[in-house]
């Protein structure tokens, strides 16, 4: 039987190796699957038991279909988003989906830092300027920013990244406050808010939900509404998922000068490549290609659990990070 890696370009790819020593075979996928039916049909093909995949893998309920009548048991993401997995149809199928939490969540908390300070104080504007030989010597009204140090953060998504994002924020002198749920109180680092003080009453909110469709789901949460709660001074830095910020609601908010800045490193769409995209062109806003985790140590970790989940699940024993229901 085999394991199937949907993608050849896999950090710490021996230790995807070290499952051939278990007596699986591994069939590493060229490239990108077209759409679930395709990589339901490889899956069933290669007499694949187990899946290694990617959090913008087409995991559907065609895939499922295909995948559970294979006898495909456990789909191991090499991430930690999982919306783009068809949750009941697995079930339906009687396949295992895992997840890697836990290990990316401070190096996806620096990249938002990164975006915060970038954003807030024009950094990649004034490098831009620097390296097009628009440096005309010291002024002192030159890319001036906002500070960081003394503001307030607010946190929009409190689990594991959130909070690091938060001890972030105190180290560098914030006064940092999060969105109140059940499963977030308040703590020694952040206080509990409720939504109009939360958007209203920061000066950077950092948004690191998941996405999640239907009622109660955070599908476009920052939208126009939320946007004009904001203070015109503040800065808004997305590093969950694209949809959760209505793009054109913010790219109006910063045209119009109701928003200071913005840092996005994830997508509505993904890849982003056309340089006349309004997001490349929107003055106050920085982009990054979806790098959140993308730290050497980090992936390679993000491999090691998602090889460790499906030796688990193959071995009959239950996975280390299964992905679960949502608790807030
Ligand atoms: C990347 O975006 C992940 O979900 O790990
Ligand atoms: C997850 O990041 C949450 O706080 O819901």
């Amino acid at each position: 039987a085999a394991v199937l890696v949907t993608r050849p370009d896999v950090p710490g790819r021996d230790a995807v190796d070290g499952l051939a020593g278990d007596g699986w075979s591994l069939v590493w996928e060229p490239g990108r699957p077209a759409d679930g039916h395709a990589l339901g049909g490889r899956v069933d093909a290669v007499g694949a038991v187990g899946v290694i995949a990617l959090g913008d893998d087409p995991l559907d309920a065609r895939f499922f279909a295909a995948a559970g009548a294979a006898g495909v048991r456990v789909v191991s993401l090499v991430a930690v988003g999982h919306d783009n997995v068809d949750l009941a149809a697995a079930e339906r199928a009687g396949v295992v989906v895992t997840n890697t939490p836990g290990v990316l969540a401070e190096t996806v908390a620096d990249t938002a830092f990164a975006l915060v300070l970038m954003a807030r104080r024009r950094l990649v504007e004034a490098s831009d300027d620097m390296r097009a030989g628009r440096w005309a010597g010291f002024a002192l009204d030159g890319w001036l920013g906002l500070d960081v140090h003394g503001a307030t953060l607010g946190l929009l998504g409190y689990g594991e990244i959130g909070r690091a994002v938060a001890r972030r924020g105190r180290g560098f002198g914030m006064r940092v406050q999060h969105l109140a749920r059940p499963s977030a109180p308040d703590d020694e680092v952040s206080s509990a808010v409720g939504w109009e003080e939360l958007l209203g009453g920061s000066d950077v909110v950092v948004v690191a939900l998941p996405l999640r469709d239907g009622p109660g789901g955070t599908r476009g949460i920052v939208d126009a509404a939320a946007l004009r709660l904001m203070r015109r001074t503040a800065t808004l830095v997305n590093v969950g998922r694209g949809p959760l910020v209505v793009e054109a609601d913010l790219l109006a908010a910063l045209g119009e000068g109701r928003l200071h800045s913005a840092g996005l490193d994830v997508f509505d769409g993904e890849p982003r490549r056309d340089p006349r995209d309004p997001v490349m062109r929107t003055p106050g806003l920085v982009v990054l290609p979806h790098v959140g985790s993308a730290s050497e140590a980090t992936r390679v970790g993000m491999t090691r659990l998602a090889v460790r989940n499906v030796r688990a699940v193959l071995a009959g024993q239950p996975p280390l990070t299964p992905v679960t229901a949502p608790t807030t």
